[in-house]
């Protein structure tokens, strides 16, 4: 029921330069100026097809709440992936008498924000992280009652640990749908969870299609390479029909910044043709090869803050290394 190409929460991100030297804090001023242009890519979106939205990070879920609500959309007509972040660790930091009353109360806070009775799927985010079974029996237990409040419909993991996430679904069989990293670089969950899910009948959605193999940096701002002229897709699209390739996959949550890239992975959707994995292969090459730290360093100048603080982060680590 999921559309294969869903929207990623980030995409409030890039046009707000402050959230990254502070992560997780945001300058309202330029977040309540961008609005109207994130307004207008969920719009279309939603106007193409797309019916699943993930939202991690509070902006993100303050940024889809208010798009959905000026453009009076029907709460119905989409899916909604929400979570609390790292909720492991917030239990952790608190007396255990206090652990439900945390989950309940961001739970509100994510509904209040989406202005929004329900949650379709609630996330747990980062289970592998600050893991406990008391904490992740206090987390499942405050799901199940939510749910039979009906303000939450499907319970999901979002993990970037697929053997961590394969042990709790053999151990608990508690999840009807997981988010995972997979991409041309990051393939381990192919192997490690998409038949596990397969036979469990676990929906599987995908994040960080673009962002790879470096963490933040989308992996065609180290092309052009050899071939891909002649590919009937432009490499962001290639890149999504590769993944789309894996039967398990429902849907893939990118980031999508403007109307272009948003219009560009629509199209990538509509048609068909060869996915021509060896002009992934030399993407990968192009970005560990000799010749990247040349391709990071010209990063260093490139308008989005994100992509030189993250092709500084790669720079500094392959100097060290
Ligand atoms: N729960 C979690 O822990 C968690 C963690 C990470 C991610 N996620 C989810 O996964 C989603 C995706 O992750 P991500 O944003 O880190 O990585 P991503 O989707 O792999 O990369 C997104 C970036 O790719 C670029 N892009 C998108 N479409 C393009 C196109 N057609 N052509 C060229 N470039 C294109 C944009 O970069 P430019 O700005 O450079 O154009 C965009 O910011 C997030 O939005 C979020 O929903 C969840």
């Amino acid at each position: 029921m999921v559309s294969e190409l869903g929207l990623g929460g980030h995409e409030y991100r890039r046009p707000l330069p402050t959230t990254l030297s502070k992560w997780g804090e945001i300058d309202m001023e330029t977040f309540v100026a961008t609005q109207p242009m994130r307004n207008e890519i969920v719009k279309r979106a939603i106007g193409a097809g797309i019916n699943y939205f993930d939202v991690t990070h509070m902006e993100e879920v303050m940024s889809l709440g208010n798009a959905l609500k000026s453009l009076g959309i029907e709460r119905e007509k989409i899916y909604i992936a929400a979570m609390i972040v790292f909720p492991f660790r917030k239990m952790g930091e608190n007396p255990r008498s206090k652990w439900a009353d945390i989950i309940k109360g961001e739970m509100e806070r994510i509904l209040n924000t989406l202005h929004a009775k329900y949650i379709d799927v609630f996330n747990l985010h980062f289970p592998e992280n600050n893991y406990s079974r008391e904490k992740f029996s206090v987390f499942m237990s405050v799901v199940a009652e939510a749910r039979e409040e009906g303000k939450v419909r499907w319970v999901g993991a979002s993990s970037h640990e697929p053997r961590f996430l394969a042990e709790l679904i053999r151990r608990h069989d508690c999840f009807d749908v997981i988010m995972v990293r997979y991409n041309y670089y990051l393939q381990e969950a192919k192997d490690v969870l998409f038949p596990l899910c397969r036979m469990m009948e676990i929906g599987v959605v995908t994040m960080k299609p673009f962002c790879w193999p470096y963490y933040g940096i989308p992996f065609i701002k180290f092309g052009p390479v050899e071939g891909e002229e002649g590919s009937p897709y432009a490499p962001a699209q290639l890149c999504l029909k590769w993944i789309l390739k894996a039967p398990e996959v429902s849907t893939v949550v990118p980031s999508m910044n403007s109307l272009n890239e948003l219009e560009e992975n629509l199209d990538a959707i509509s048609k068909e043709g060869k996915i021509d994995e060896k002009i992934l292969c030399k993407y990968l090459k192009a970005a560990t090869g000799p010749e990247a730290k040349e391709k990071l360093k010209k990063m260093m100048s490139d308008p989005n803050i994100d992509i030189r603080f993250f092709a500084e982060r790669v720079l500094s680590e392959m100097e060290a290394s």
